[in-house]
């Protein structure tokens, strides 16, 4: 395995060479890039140009050097139809609802057939399918050592990006099962009323973080790290919104627990469709990822965030 010692390399061709490297590997190869900062960022841009077609994992993360091993890894089968990628993995479910491939009743296809036949590119859909595989693999970040603006953007791009990503899927599913399913089960009705609740007010909550509450956060690094003046803002001290927004996780969370119970803890019933258990599944998905969300904001961000501006302001 080739191992590309990054700290050698002039810096404006640090990406470029990383991804030249990253190109010529074949399916299931490996490089191993050595930094003496976390390459992170390095990370969503490779997410961002090549789709998540490939695995990162930290061999050494830190405080001197880091040591990524990045593996290409383009995994869907190709023999497998449809149907059965849904029914191995339904996160899948969201990328063939997006691409219009119908993975419920005309399900029995591979990828291959079902692109060919809508006019779709199959390496376009694949990338797609490999960016969900990956999103389970981030487990293991070790945010308590981030810095405090790197840990506020990953959040927006993680999070606040998955709950968006989530609603066009969530919505329609959860409308649909209501529509097509209250008559049996009238607790589906409710499910999706309290999804759009959940929903609103995180939309409504992510954008007073993003426009808000985060970027004062980036200016309290700012000022520890350039050793600069804090500006008062306009909402007195950053408690008040952290405040607000803890109030507003309490909110969600419970609005979420309410879904958790109707659902008899995201379990379809035995007579439930293909759509029906997709729903299910992806509100439990949306509810991990929730809590993960909000254990590290209250936890690590916001905990954080207090502590950096009580030690600027007592400077
Ligand atoms: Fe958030
Ligand atoms: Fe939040």
């Amino acid at each position: 395995m080739e191992n590309l010692d990054v700290t050698l390399i002039e810096p404006r061709l640090k990406h470029p060479t990383i991804f030249k490297h990253f190109d010529e590997l074949i399916d299931g190869e490996s490089f191993v890039i050595h930094n003496d900062h976390d390459p992170k960022p390095l990370y969503y841009q490779m997410i961002a140009e090549r789709g998540n077609i490939f695995t990162w994992e930290y061999l050494t993360n830190g405080p001197e050097f880091w040591e990524v091993k990045i593996t290409k890894q383009n995994s869907a089968n190709a023999t497998d139809t449809i149907g059965e990628m849904v029914a191995k993995d339904y996160r899948k479910a969201e990328v063939f609802r997006k691409f219009g491939l119908d993975f419920c009743c005309g399900g029995k296809k591979t990828l291959e057939k079902a692109c060919e036949k809508k006019g779709l590119n199959v390496s376009e859909v694949k990338s797609a399918l490999a960016e969900i595989e990956n999103q389970e693999s981030n487990t293991s970040e070790d945010y308590n050592s981030w810095e405090l603006d790197f840990l506020a953007d990953y959040i927006v791009n993680k999070h606040h990006k998955y709950i968006e990503n989530s609603h066009p899927m969530l919505y329609e599913f959860s409308q649909k099962v209501a529509r097509v399913h209250g008559d049996r089960h009238p607790e589906v009705v409710e499910i999706a009323n309290y999804y759009i609740e959940v929903a609103e007010e995180l939309n409504h909550h992510m954008h007073k973080e993003e426009m808000i509450l985060f970027p004062y956060i980036k200016e309290l690094v700012n000022a520890k790290r350039n050793n600069l003046p804090l500006e008062t803002p306009p909402f007195g001290t950053i408690q008040n919104p952290i405040n607000m927004m803890e109030e507003e996780h309490l909110s969600a969370g419970g609005n979420m627990d309410k879904i958790k119970e109707l659902s008899n803890n995201f379990t379809p019933p035995d007579d439930a469709c293909n759509s029906y258990r997709v729903l299910f599944a992806k509100l439990k998905e949306y509810e991990f990822d929730l809590h993960h969300h909000i254990h590290l904001e209250n936890n690590i961000l916001f905990k954080k965030a207090v502590d950096l501006e009580n030690e600027l302001l007592n400077a």
